[in-house]
């Protein structure tokens, strides 16, 4: 009889994976509803049918207090700032649903934009 051990389950699960959220669970984030936040995210996902392709990780504080909840979207890199609720259900579905950045929320840093603008800047040279 063939045996699934629990690191290949996890694997498996693993290779699922096409978004990685950090959300930040530090105080300050917390005090601007980041938990509520990420409740909402999460159930974003649950209806859009994608919680599944994207691993959360709560992470503590991303230096970026001021503008919290803070939340980052991996491969890409976007850093958003003020992620409130109705932000958050936004990043599950324009984001992570169609790979665009989320609109109307606030950016804090944008990897893509930026990788861009870095390439732009050498041909120009
Ligand atoms: S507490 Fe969230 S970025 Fe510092």
């Amino acid at each position: 009889m063939l045996t699934v051990s629990g690191a290949e389950k996890r694997l498996s699960g693993l290779k699922k994976i096409r978004t990685h959220i950090l959300a930040c669970e530090h105080k300050d984030c917390l005090k601007r509803g980041g938990r509520e936040s990420l409740r909402e995210l999460k159930q974003a996902l649950r209806d859009a049918g994608t919680r599944d392709r994207v691993l959360i990780t709560k992470v503590d504080c991303l230096d970026q207090c001021d503008e919290g909840p803070v939340m980052v979207v991996y491969p890409d890199g976007v850093w958003y700032g003020g992620v409130d609720e109705a932000c958050a259900r936004r990043i599950a579905e324009k984001h992570v649903g169609e790979g665009r950045t989320a609109d109307g929320c606030k950016i804090l840093r944008d990897f893509r934009r930026d990788t861009r603008g870095d390439a732009e800047r050498e041909e120009s040279k």
